[in-house]
């Protein structure tokens, strides 16, 4: 079903990102290539490493930092933008769906993002319950969706706070599920 896609994988800085690892072996098993971007924030929570090795494919982390041994040198936040099929941010944060929904590009994520805003994008936020009941991600979520931009989750359950509250990221096999109807919508 994704064999021939190239899959961009945006890992934010939300503690769910260790389920962004299994997403991305999910994506590599089902025959995607898979390129994973994670921000200053994820790589707090989650080893870049974790991602390559699952991948196969280095990880970039930073607008500035000189490529891995090895490394595409040509591949920047413009042809990551024009190689991705489509766009996975998982999990993503309060903070990344407000650059999104803004222009704003401050970090390799979010001006590859920008980057992308006529291509399938899939956002799964997840979060506190009330951040994510705040007026302006409820915004900000309405704005993408405007763009054409497609969500799924949070769901409902067991929050790293410890409430039994709506924020949880989607679960990685769901994800999986609904990147697999988007690449039958673009095939
Ligand atoms: C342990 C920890 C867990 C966090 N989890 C979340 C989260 O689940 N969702 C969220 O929106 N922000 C979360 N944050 C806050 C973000 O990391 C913070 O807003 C950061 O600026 C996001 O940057 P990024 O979007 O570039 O990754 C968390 C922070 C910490 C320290």
């Amino acid at each position: 079903m994704l064999s021939d896609l190239n899959i961009l994988l945006g890992v934010t800085g939300g503690i769910a990102a260790y389920k962004a690892v299994d997403l991305a072996s999910k994506l590599t098993s089902a025959g995607a290539k898979v390129n994973c971007i994670l921000t200053h924030s994820a790589t707090k929570l989650i080893r870049p490493k974790s991602f390559a090795a699952i991948t196969s494919h280095p990880v970039l982390t930073g607008m500035w930092e000189k490529p891995s041994a090895g490394y595409n040198a040509e591949i920047s936040h413009i042809s990551m933008a024009q190689n991705a099929d489509i766009i996975v941010i998982a999990p993503a944060t309060a903070d990344i769906i407000g650059k999104a929904a803004n222009g704003i590009c401050d970090d390799l994520l979010s001006t590859t993002l920008c980057g992308c805003w006529n291509k399938p994008v899939l956002i799964a936020p997840a979060m506190n319950n009330n951040m994510w009941e705040n007026p302006a991600v409820q915004k900000n979520l309405e704005t993408l969706k405007g763009f054409g931009f497609h969500t799924i989750g949070p769901e409902t359950g067991r929050l790293a706070c410890g409430a039994e509250a709506i924020g949880r990221m989607a679960e990685p096999a769901d994800i999986l599920k609904k990147i697999e109807q988007i690449a039958k919508e673009i095939k």
